[in-house]
C-alpha cells in the first residue's frame, strides 16, 4: 500500500503521522511518501504565532469544533512527556477582550480555567469593556514541523520536494492513495471556488517581559484587530486579515497600522526590539474539506482524502482532522480487503 501525502505543512505531516500510527503494524509493506514545493521552515505554518485558538465567533460548525478539541486534549496529553520541549508545545495563559458584549466562546469547555474578567482586569485595557482569561496551549510549527518530520523520518517516511502538478502524476509513479493537504494552493490540483487566501502579517518582537497573549475582537474579519502572542523566544504582534489577497510580502502600510494599535493595547511594546516581519496567506474556506474522493486517471480509479481549507485554525485543528483523515484512509484500506474492520 503506497501513500502520496501532498503538503509538509501541519496539515500534512501530522495526517501523515496518524495514518503510519494507526495501520503501519496492520499493512505491510505501508510506504508513505510525503511531496512538497515547500518544507519547514517555509510553510505557513512555520510563521504563525501557534496558540491554540480556534475562531472567536466560529460558523457553529460541529464537526470542526470536535477536532479542535480533540487536538486540545492530544496537546495537553503530550505535556506530559518530556518531548514536549523538542515538539514546541507548551502552556500559556492569556486574555480575550471585547468592546461590545459577546457571547462566550464555544471553547469555554475545552480549554483551562476559562472565566470572565474582573473590573479590575479590565480597567488594564482601557476601551475594552468585556472579556475572558484562560490557559491555553503553544504549539510553534517552526519547532513541531521538524519534530514531525524526524518522527517520521525515523519510521522509514521519504520526503521529496517537488511541485505536485497533477493527481495522475502520482497515481502514475504508484500511488494507492492520495492524501491531499496542500492548503491555499489546493485550488492548482483540483478547481475549488470555496479556497482563497486571508493574508495575514505579523511583526516579530523580543519583548521577554511579556507573559500573556491578549487578543482583541471587534465587529470584522477574526484577527484583523491588534493581539499580541508571546512564543518561546519572539512575541508575535499583529494583525490583518485580507480576503482575497495575494501578496506574500510585507507591506509598509500594515506594519505601521499593526504596530500602532498593539502599541495602544500594550504601551510597553515600545520597548520591544523588532526582529523580523512575516506574511502568511491563511487557506481560508467556508468549512475545512475533509473527505474522500475517487478520481479517474484516464482508466485507472485513485482514492484522493482532501485535507485543507484550515484557515486561521491549523496548528488548533491539526490532530482531529489528521485523526479523522486517518479513519477515512481506514475504510479505502477495508475496501481494498486490506485492513480489518476493528480499526475502523
Ligand atoms: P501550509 O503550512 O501552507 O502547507 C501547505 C503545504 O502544501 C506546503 O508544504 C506546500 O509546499 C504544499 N503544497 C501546496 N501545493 C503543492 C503542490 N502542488 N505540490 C507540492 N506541494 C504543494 N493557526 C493556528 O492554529 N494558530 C495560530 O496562532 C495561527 N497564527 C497564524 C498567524 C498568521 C499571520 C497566519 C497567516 C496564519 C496563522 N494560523 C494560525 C493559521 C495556520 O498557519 C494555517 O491554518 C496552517 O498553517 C495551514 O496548514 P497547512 O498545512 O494546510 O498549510
Ligand atoms: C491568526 O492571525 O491567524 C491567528 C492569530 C492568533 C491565533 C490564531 C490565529
Amino acid at each position: 500500500m503506497r501513500v502520496a501525502v501532498i503538503g509538509a505543512g501541519v496539515i500534512g505531516l501530522s495526517t501523515a503521522q496518524s495514518i503510519y500510527e494507526r495501520y503501519h503494524s496492520i499493512v505491510n509493506p505501508l510506504i508513505i511518501e510525503v511531496y512538497a514545493d515547500r518544507f519547514t521552515p517555509l510553510t505557513t505554518s512555520d510563521g504563525a504565532a501557534g496558540l491554540w485558538q480556534p475562531y472567536f465567533n466560529d460558523k457553529g460548525n460541529l464537526q470542526e469544533r470536535e477536532w479542535c478539541k480533540q487536538t486540545f486534549d492530544y496537546l495537553v496529553s503530550c505535556l506530559r512527556s518530556p518531548e514536549c520541549v523538542k515538539m514546541g508545545i507548551f502552556l500559556q495563559s492569556g486574555y480575550n477582550l471585547c468592546k461590545e458584549p459577546k457571547p462566550e466562546p464555544t471553547f469555554k469547555d475545552t480549554v483551562l480555567g476559562f472565566r470572565k474578567l474582573t473590573e479590575r482586569e479590565l480597567k488594564m485595557f482601557p476601551g475594552y469593556s468585556h472579556g475572558w482569561f484562560n490557559t491555553a496551549i503553544m504549539l510553534e510549527g517552526k519547532t513541531y514541523l521538524p519534530w514531525l518530520m524526524d518522527w517520521l523520518a525515523k519510521r522509514g517516511v521519504k520526503f521529496y520536494q517537488r511541485k505536485i502538478g497533477s493527481f495522475t502524476e502520482l497515481q502514475k509513479h504508484g500511488a494507492d492513495v492520495i492524501i491531499n493537504c496542500t492548503g491555499l494552493r489546493s485550488g492548482d490540483l483540483q478547481p475549488d471556488s470555496e479556497i482563497q487566501p486571508a493574508r495575514g502579517q505579523i511583526i516579530k518582537v523580543e519583548a521577554p517581559w511579556l507573559k500573556h497573549w491578549i487578543l482583541t475582537h471587534s465587529e470584522g474579519s477574526p484577527y484583523s484587530s491588534p493581539y499580541i502572542i508571546p512564543g518561546s523566544r519572539f512575541v508575535a504582534v499583529g494583525g490583518v486579515f485580507q480576503l482575497g489577497n495575494w501578496n506574500e510580502s510585507n507591506d509598509t502600510a500594515d506594519h505601521k497600522n499593526i504596530w500602532e494599535k498593539a502599541c495602544q493595547l500594550e504601551p510597553s511594546l515600545k520597548h520591544a526590539k523588532i526582529v523580523d516581519d512575516w506574511t502568511g496567506l491563511r487557506p481560508a474556506r467556508n468549512k475545512v474539506r475533509l473527505e474522500r474522493e475517487t478520481i479517474l486517471c484516464g482508466a485507472t480509479a485513485v482514492e484522493v482524502i482532501h485535507n485543507y481549507g484550515h484557515g486561521g485554525f491549523g496548528l488548533t485543528i491539526c490532530r482531529g482532522c489528521a485523526q479523522e483523515a486517518a479513519r477515512l484512509f481506514g475504510q479505502i484500506l477495508e475496501q481494498k480487503g486490506a485492513g480489518p474492520k476493528a480499526h475502523l
